[in-house]
């Protein structure tokens, strides 16, 4: 059954967006398809509001592959991590530096809690092998949001860089890559940028990039080094990509880069935000975290006591609307999540409330 994605990914993509699908076959080894590469490169420097000190190249897997592609690829032997860990993709990341058998300390300060900002800096001052800060953005599990300036600015302060997950921040926050500094981010097509899922990607400072080799890299497909030496050289990917998700990967930046404006673009979430929370209020539901701390883009949101959340959601599917349950022990205790990122305007909002008001 067709209904209006209020989850946190997949998302709704723009008519315009979704034609592009329809574009005819290309193949990867192509000057069209490099032509387009470029551009795309370019503009998803624009989205993470990086400058030319930065290089990005495409992914061509989940969010998760992104970062993967990441953290098996930057660590030499005898570096380690320091991970900011505080919900469900915190969680992702000790599993992937673990995987990798990437040396780290996992940061567990709790689900939906601060980390504390003396802690960290503590950390870094000991431990010398520590040469990345790892950190969600926008922890999607909670709708919290890090504080990604401050931990940028102790790793600095350390001579260490930071990796930052994005993947349900780009385009729904400003992430302002240059100027707070951040070292290396990545995101996917079907979150905010209003996409397809399956197109990820990485944006990087070239001096890190410069640094790299395919032999540091822990796997074969989702090796950084292999990645930005091939868009390098060739301005092409080193496997065969997902070239159809290219193109409206290439639409959605374009639509919010070129047309609607980056800016505009976050406000409009926001206002759709607003518009839900404000409706949620006064039907008297309540809010896991304080307004200051949540993204621009998912509220977690608990039902009244003695509903079913998972009876409430098929409700809502049935009335058209998908909204996504509460993660981990949040599902135990009637939470759910509405996201407003991709193709979502104010008036999509109102009607949501008018059907939510009914089926909680
Ligand atoms: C912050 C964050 N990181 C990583 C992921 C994983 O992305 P994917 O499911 O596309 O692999 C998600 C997915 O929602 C996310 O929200």
């Amino acid at each position: 059954m067709k209904t209006m994605l209020f989850s946190p990914g997949p998302v709704m993509v723009e008519d315009k967006v979704r034609q592009t699908l329809l574009h005819y076959d290309i193949c990867h080894r192509s000057p069209e398809f490099e032509e387009m590469f470029v551009r795309l490169q370019a503009l998803i420097l624009k989205i993470f509001e990086a400058d030319d000190s930065y290089y990005s190249v495409v992914v061509s897997g989940s969010g998760t592959s992104a970062n993967e592609t990441c953290l098996s690829s930057v660590f030499a032997p005898g570096d380690s991590a320091l991970l900011i860990n505080n919900g469900e993709f915190g969680e992702r990341l000790h599993e992937i530096l673990t995987k990798h058998n990437v040396p780290h300390i996992n940061y567990a300060c709790g689900w939906a809690c601060d980390p504390d900002l003396a802690q960290v800096e503590e950390y870094l001052k000991n431990d010398e092998s520590i040469k990345y800060v790892c950190a969600v953005f926008h922890e999607t599990s909670t709708a919290m949001i890090n504080p990604i300036p401050e931990l940028a600015k102790l790793a600095h302060k350390y001579g260490r860089r930071i990796f930052v997950d994005c993947v349900s921040a780009a385009a729904g926050q400003h992430i302002k890559a240059a100027e707070n500094g951040i070292d290396i981010c990545t995101s996917v097509g079907g979150k905010c940028v209003g996409a397809y899922p399956g197109s990820a990607y990485v944006c990087a400072k070239k001096e890190i990039l410069e640094s790299l080799t395919p032999e540091m890299g822990k796997t074969v497909y989702l090796n950084l080094a292999k990645h930005y030496q091939m868009a390098v050289a060739k301005h092409q990917t080193p496997n065969t990509p997902n070239v159809n998700l290219f193109w409206p990967l290439e639409a959605a930046m374009d639509h919010i880069i070129n047309e609607e404006g980056l800016d505009a673009y976050i406000e409009r979430h926001k206002e759709c935000t607003k518009i839900v929370r404000d409706g949620m209020r006064e039907l008297g539901l309540r809010f896991l975290l304080p307004e200051e701390k949540m993204s621009n883009t998912v509220t977690s949101v608990f039902l009244p006591e003695g509903k079913d959340v998972a009876a409430f959601i098929k409700r809502m599917g049935d009335a058209g609307y998908t909204v996504y349950a509460g993660k981990g022990k949040y599902y135990d205790m009637n939470m759910f999540q509405v996201a407003t990122m991709g193709a979502i305007y104010p008036e999509d909002c109102r009607k949501f409330l008018e059907v939510l008001k009914t089926k909680i």
